[in-house]
């Protein structure tokens, strides 16, 4: 493998010269603040929030470089993971010239983003086990091949990849291997973030939308070289994560314990959900699951769908998804909302 990240990179975005905002510009100490336009008197809101806040998130990274054990200048925060997939798209892959390869079923925004970039998707889907299909990737990788996703735990199949699969495409692609584990919490396998130094075309995606429990916040993470982070920061929005966002994320970051808490509770209800599903006539299979939900077989998929839309139950219907036929995609509710489910689901059987 020769990784050379300067062949890699937009042509367009190697010569950028990035937006410089206000508080770029300045460093120091000042009391009057004359540099930003922004309303000097105030804001309605209490916390006042009318100056912009810091472009590069620093306190969020000093903190996520504690928790993960990475250092700060490996970490870009994004507005959600879709914004690191977007800014993925736009640093690397030519519209119209480059291609990108997908391992599906996956994570839609893969594909969504492609085509809002007009980038080509190539699709080495998985085979029946779940598992990667190395010799379908190898054949799909040309000289524009710019990125590989990887998503593990993947959604919608719940199933980690095999590492050692893993480490044979870092090992073997010249471009860039995104590995999305937006599910990494809930897994028995061990994160990849520790082999960032080993692999330097190794972006890793993490997010505190899922055991973070942090959804309505909007903020992904990028884990990656100084050299990759650097084309993040060059094509993001100069303020692409609020105040308020930064305000609550901070605070909620002083509370790893209650978020460990939180994944033991949810691991162990997964179990708990899958066992009582066992006993479900309707169910004909569920797969075993790294993350926070189920992909369940049924008997009918469509109609159980709709019949738990009319009890006010809304799961994900994955039933015409390649390789997940016939299945729904079930997230693990509270203990009270998984008996509720179950519950339900008997009464369709005997409706
Ligand atoms: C695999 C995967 N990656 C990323 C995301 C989105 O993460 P975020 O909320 O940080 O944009 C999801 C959301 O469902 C997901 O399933």
């Amino acid at each position: 493998m020769s990784f050379d990240i300067n062949k890699l990179i937009r042509d367009n975005i190697r010569k950028l010269v990035p937006y410089s905002s206000a508080r770029d510009e300045f460093t120091g100490r000042a009391d009057i603040f004359l540099d930003a336009n922004e309303n000097s008197l105030g804001s309605p809101l209490p916390g006042k929030y009318n100056r912009y806040p810091d472009p590069h998130q620093w306190k969020i990274k000093q903190k996520i470089a504690e928790i993960k054990g990475v250092p700060t200048q490996n970490i870009f925060i994004g507005n959600g993971s879709d914004e690191c997939i977007d800014i993925l798209y736009r640093g690397f892959c030519n519209p119209g010239k480059d291609n990108v390869i997908i391992c599906p079923p996956t994570y839609g925004m893969y594909e969504v983003s492609a085509a809002i970039n007009d980038v080509e998707i190539r699709r080495a889907g998985l085979l029946d086990d779940f598992q990667l299909d190395l010799v379908h990737l190898e054949n799909l990788v040309d000289s524009n091949t710019k990125l590989i996703w990887i998503c593990s735990p993947n959604n919608p199949t719940a199933n980690s990849f095999n590492r050692h699969d893993i480490e044979t495409v870092l090992n073997n692609f010249d471009g860039i291997v995104v590995i999305d584990e937006a599910y990494i919490n809930f897994s028995r396998q061990k994160s990849f973030i520790s082999e960032l130094t080993e692999y330097p075309n190794l972006v890793v995606m993490h997010t505190l939308s899922k055991a973070w429990g942090l959804a309505a916040l909007r903020l992904g993470m990028a884990f990656a070289s100084e050299d990759i982070i650097a084309v993040f920061n060059k094509i993001k929005p100069p303020y692409n994560i609020g105040q308020a966002t930064q305000d609550l994320v901070l605070q909620a970051l002083e509370n790893v314990a209650e978020v460990n808490q939180f994944i033991r509770e949810l691991v162990q209800s997964r179990e708990e959900l899958a066992s009582s599903l066992k006993n479900v006539s309707v169910v004909e299979k569920i797969f075993p699951s790294d993350a926070n939900f189920l992909l369940v077989k049924v008997n009918d998929a469509k109609a159980i769908y709709n019949y738990l839309l009319t009890k006010a139950i809304v799961v994900r219907d994955r039933s015409r998804v390649e390789l997940c036929e016939g299945c729904l995609r079930i997230t693990v509710g509270t203990k009270e909302e998984n008996e509720q489910l179950i519950d339900t689901l008997k009464t369709f059987e005997t409706s």
